[in-house]
């Protein structure tokens, strides 16, 4: 093999990513954690994806569907996403694609343990150069995974050559603002000329990190925890990797129209709304007739806290729309116990949701209670409205769930999806 300084960078960076997690899969699991529980997140939650991407029309309903899980590590997406293909029955092709060895063969036990080999393709080397080749997809899930590529826009690009038109992705890059601190110990390690990979690199990076003083932004940043909760994996991961970007929101919204793609939403929506933080409009004046990408980079700002950046996005020329509450519409919660949000909302009219340090509270419309408790993800807004007793006037029926929903929708906790036709 020839020296490192005779090889282009981006096949260097490409090797150092890979010896990374070929040492350190990342994230650190194990298969038998299985019987036990169902990691869940997002990108990649079903409902989710079913709203941003399908406009609320699940296509697994109709036929297969087909799906890429790109840069896969050790599994969490595509266990998820296959568990939850088997909960719906839905007929789901499933292909993983990754550089580590080592990181597949977790992934790979992972979906043995729990019997869902039948429909997945495990696939070694780089979605960059494989995706096309095994596609066209309805849904990529790529969590975490593009900011650590030499080129992120031509994987983005790759990606999106990969999906169908009218398919979409799930997609996790970094987010600059929540990650201070890590950037300046990437920097210090420049600086140390710590260039040695593996465990060389790991003893350095602790031994480093343990001697920074209580000032450091990094020790003093409470929204990063990989390096104190994540093991070995995690420490390397956040705060060790040789190939690693962030971005701010702009540069999301650029990533994303430069591969031809539109962005229908992050995750959790209200965390890019700057009426989240404030609520004085004299204040926001300025930020409410402005384009959707204005808005979510001044929330980013006054957040603070976003240390990743997840999103939903289609083909630009797909005209795709999240749908909006109508009486043919089920919803459903995700994340959430439907019988425990209502008996809360009951006894104090509001909810409390926690992002990532920051916890908000809203105030429920009256009727919450009633209309939460018979939300049962099978009945449509228009069958809960019929289950009332006395009934209330249509309209103000309708003007109390809308206000609900887009409470309960922007936290992430509801969805509305069309009946599947028979
Ligand atoms: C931080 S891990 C994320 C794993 C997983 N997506 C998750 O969220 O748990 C990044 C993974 O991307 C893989 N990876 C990086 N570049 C890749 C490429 N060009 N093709 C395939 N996999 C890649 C790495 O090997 C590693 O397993």
């Amino acid at each position: 093999m020839p020296d490192d300084k005779n090889r282009p960078d981006h096949v260097q960076s490409s090797e150092k990513t890979r010896d990374q997690y070929e040492t350190y899969p990342y994230p650190d699991r194990n298969p038998e954690d299985e019987d036990k529980r169902l990691i869940t997140g997002s990108p990649g939650n079903w409902d989710e994806v079913v709203h941003f991407v399908f406009g609320g029309r699940d296509p697994s309903a109709k036929g297969k569907i087909k799906i890429l899980v790109a840069g896969g590590g050790t599994g969490d997406a595509l266990v998820m996403l296959a568990q939850q293909a088997r909960d719906r029955k839905a007929k789901a092709e499933i292909v993983y694609i990754d550089l580590s060895e080592s990181s597949r063969a977790i992934a790979e036990a992972r979906i043995k343990r729990r019997n869902l080999e039948k429909n997945v393709t495990f696939v070694t080397g780089s979605f960059v150069d494989l995706a096309a080749e095994y596609g066209p997809f309805d849904y990529i899930d790529c969590c975490g995974v593009l900011h650590h590529l030499p080129d992120p826009d031509a994987g983005l690009k790759a990606l999106t050559d990969a999906l169908k038109p009218n398919g979409g992705m799930g997609l996790m890059v970094y987010g600059e603002i929540g990650r201070q601190g890590v950037y300046h110990m990437q920097e210090m390690m420049e600086r140390l000329n710590a260039k040695a990979g593996g465990a060389k690199r790991l003893h350095f990076g602790k031994a480093l990190f343990n001697s920074l003083p209580g000032t450091n932004w990094l020790k003093r940043n409470p929204f990063v925890g990989d390096h104190i909760h994540g093991g070995d994996a995690g420490f390397y991961d956040l705060l060790l990797h040789q190939q690693d970007r962030a971005y701010r929101v702009d540069e999301v919204f650029d990533f994303v129209e430069g591969a031809g793609l539109r962005l229908q939403n992050f995750i959790e929506p209200m965390r890019y709304d700057p009426t989240t933080y404030c609520s004085r409009h004299d204040v926001l004046d300025k930020a409410v007739h402005v384009p959707f990408r204005d808005r979510a980079a001044l929330a980013e700002l006054m957040a603070g806290n976003i240390t990743k950046h997840i999103f939903y996005v289609v083909k630009a020329k797909n005209k795709v729309k999240p749908p909006v509450p109508s009486p043919e519409l089920i919803p459903t919660f995700t994340r959430i116990e439907g019988a425990n949000l209502a008996r809360s909302v009951a006894k104090t009219g509001n909810i409390k949701i926690t992002f990532t340090g920051l916890a908000v509270t809203r105030t429920m419309p009256s009727a919450s209670p009633a209309i939460l408790s018979r939300i049962d993800g099978k009945r449509s807004i228009g069958e809960i409205y019929d289950m009332f007793d006395p009934k209330p006037e249509k309209f103000e029926f309708n003007a109390q769930f809308a206000v609900m929903y887009s409470v309960l929708n922007a936290a992430n906790l509801m969805y509305l999806r069309y009946p599947e036709k028979k």
